[in-house]
């Protein structure tokens, strides 16, 4: 009988620790970044993602690789075989996503090598706020662009913000900043929704263990009350 009360005592506790665990890690973090970041909240909705792709391809491409992503994962996101053949044209469909232009090219003319975006929303503290942030706040002077979190930063203004003068212009590519960021977001963790899913699954089945294991503590000890 005592050794049924320790075990039960034991669960009790281990579950305590595992729901402590689930709202820690679910609490977030500071931040401790120079420039404010815009607070912005990603969703990873297909649509969003869909544009996301697109733009990085017309645009990031040309000097950015996505080597941990391949053509045929594209498909998670929503697009159709043919979609993706459409895309990929001669590139084998297991072939990861690779940039348009030679390291030898980027190198003369940026310096250096512009880094493969895979895992960029993981590398960057706030990594999505931090990008998004990034591709908006170019700004022009006599011909010199500066960008307000990166500065000196070699990259080029990729998406036109520091010339867009109308507001509605300007909205627009505030929101293509938005849905690339959410791609590379997505880039940096294909499994995430499938590991949400299983997440929410687990945690019912905590909740339902939580319950049973009270129930099943309260009739040991009824029953050592009983025998006192
Ligand atoms: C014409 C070439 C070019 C294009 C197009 C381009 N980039 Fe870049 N990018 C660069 C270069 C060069 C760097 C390295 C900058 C540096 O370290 O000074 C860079 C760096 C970056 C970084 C890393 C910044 C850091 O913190 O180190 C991110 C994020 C990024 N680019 C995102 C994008 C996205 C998203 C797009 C498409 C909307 C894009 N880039 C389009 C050239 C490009």
């Amino acid at each position: 009988m005592m050794a049924m009360n320790n075990c039960a005592r034991f669960i009790i506790l281990t579950l305590s620790a595992m729901w402590l665990n689930v709202f820690f890690v679910s609490a977030g973090f500071a931040t401790t970044s120079n420039f404010p970041l815009e607070n912005i909240k990603f969703t990873q909705d297909q649509a969003s993602l869909q544009r996301g792709a697109k733009i990085y391809y017309d645009v990031c491409r040309l000097c950015h690789s996505l080597k941990y992503i391949k053509y045929k994962v594209l498909q998670e996101i929503g697009f159709t075989k043919e979609q993706v053949d459409l895309l990929r044209g001669d590139i084998p469909i297991s072939a990861s996503l690779s940039k348009t232009s030679s390291d030898k090219m980027l190198n003369s003319q940026y310096g250096q090598v512009p880094p493969d975006l895979s895992l960029m929303a993981k590398a960057r503290k706030h990594g999505p706020q931090y990008i998004y942030t990034l591709l908006t706040t170019y700004s022009e002077k006599e011909g010199v662009y500066e960008n307000a979190v990166f500065p000196g930063i070699k990259m080029p203004d990729a998406l036109n913000v520091a010339n867009a003068i109308d507001e509605s212009l300007k909205q627009e590519i505030k929101s293509k900043a938005k849905d690339v960021t959410e791609f590379l977001l997505w880039s940096s963790d294909p499994r995430a929704a499938v590991r949400k899913t299983i997440g929410t699954y687990v945690v019912i089945y905590f909740l339902i263990l939580s319950v049973m294991l009270y129930f099943i503590m309260k009739r040991v000890w009824s029953r050592l009350d009983k025998e006192k």
